[in-house]
């Protein structure tokens, strides 16, 4: 009997080494650990045997099969810690590889330089509106003291859609909206940023299509100091704290006076070099008076009503703050362009 026992555990070593998975190894138990199994059988001699026999074969038996249950445990187990082994080997992160990268967007830098120019303008109490793209003659020109046969329409060569229709060659427009609008008559500040379109030839220094930014002004005493104002902290804050700005004379029909603005070179303080061709200025923008006209024009009394307005070119403020070389180069989306400016 002990021969079979022993017999029987080498057995059963013999089969687990055979052992594939988890499968035959629950086949093993039931056919040794069973309800049918020689175990059983053994146990069953046990009744044919001397009694005083009985105990230790009952031991033997006992002992045997603890044995093979241990094995089948054991085997159990090895067989548990490879298949957690195998997954993790074939889920492992390999945390040298170098990771894969993705373009991540930005904004356009035009987009950053009108935000730039908003932030400046509505810390000053300003609200920024927005025209459309296609306006009327009559808001584009006659209402901004241009009528038609005024000279002064050349100055924009325009692109019309239909005899009373164009796409708007400037963002003053604006005002003239504004000003309708604006039914009770209360003082306002307002900017307007937007495209504009004008029938040119692209080259380096010009596009069909660019940016303007407006500004316009209007209350009982707004004053042409008070234009000066502004436009000495919005150029400050654009340029640096040290500029100084100074205005020259200059004709725009909505506006009277006109001035034109120049601010101090940034690059050389204003003792003159190739940025500011020698002249220690560089021009940013036109400005003035609101005209009369143009006032009387949407209602309101000259007499009561005074203000100021100005326009911006924003591609013109950014080829300066940014050393932009090529206008063209805001509307080709060349990334290599668009990534130097991420973040600014
Ligand atoms: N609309 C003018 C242009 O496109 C720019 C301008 C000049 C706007 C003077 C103004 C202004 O509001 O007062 O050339």
């Amino acid at each position: 009997m002990e021969q079979k026992l022993k017999g029987l555990v080498e057995e059963l070593e013999a089969k687990l080494s055979q052992v594939k998975n988890a499968n035959d190894l629950n086949l093993l138990k039931a056919e040794y650990l069973g309800k049918k199994s020689v175990f059983n059988d053994l146990m069953k001699q046990l009744k044919d045997i001397p009694n005083e026999e009985k105990p230790l074969m009952g031991k033997l038996i006992n002992e045997a099969k603890q044995q093979i249950a241990a094995k089948l445990d054991d085997a159990k187990m090895e067989m548990d810690r490879k298949l957690v082994e195998e997954k993790l080997k074939s889920e492992a992160i390999d945390v040298t590889l170098p990771g894969k990268s993705s373009n991540v967007g930005s904004k356009h830098l035009l987009s950053q330089v009108i935000e730039e120019v908003e932030d400046i303008f509505v810390g000053l109490g300003y609200t920024v509106k927005e025209g459309p793209e296609v306006e009327s003659d009559k808001y584009n020109f006659e209402m901004l003291n241009l009528p038609k046969d005024h000279p002064a329409r050349d100055m924009q060569d325009s692109l019309y859609i239909s005899e009373e229709t164009l796409l708007r060659t400037h963002t003053s427009p604006v005002q003239v909206r504004s000003l309708l609008e604006n039914t009770n008559q209360e003082p306002m500040k307002i900017i307007c940023p937007g495209k504009v379109y004008r029938k040119d030839d692209d080259d380096q220094t010009h596009s069909h299509q660019f940016t303007q930014v407006e500004g316009l002004v209007v209350d009982a005493n707004a004053t042409l100091a008070d234009l000066k104002g502004t436009l000495l902290f919005v150029a400050q804050k654009l340029f640096g704290e040290e500029r100084k700005i100074r205005l020259r004379p200059s004709y725009f029909p909505f506006t009277e006076p006109s001035v034109e603005v120049d601010v101090s070179c940034y690059k050389c303080g204003g003792s003159g070099c190739s940025m500011c061709g020698y002249t220690g200025w560089i021009e940013i923008l036109g400005a003035g008076m609101v005209n009369n006209n143009v006032l009387r024009d949407a209602g309101y009394d000259p007499d009561k009503f005074q203000g100021f307005a100005l326009g911006m070119g924003i591609e013109r403020i950014a080829i300066l703050k940014y050393g932009v070389d090529d206008i063209r180069a805001f509307y080709t989306n060349d990334l290599r362009f668009n990534k130097q400016f991420r973040g600014k």
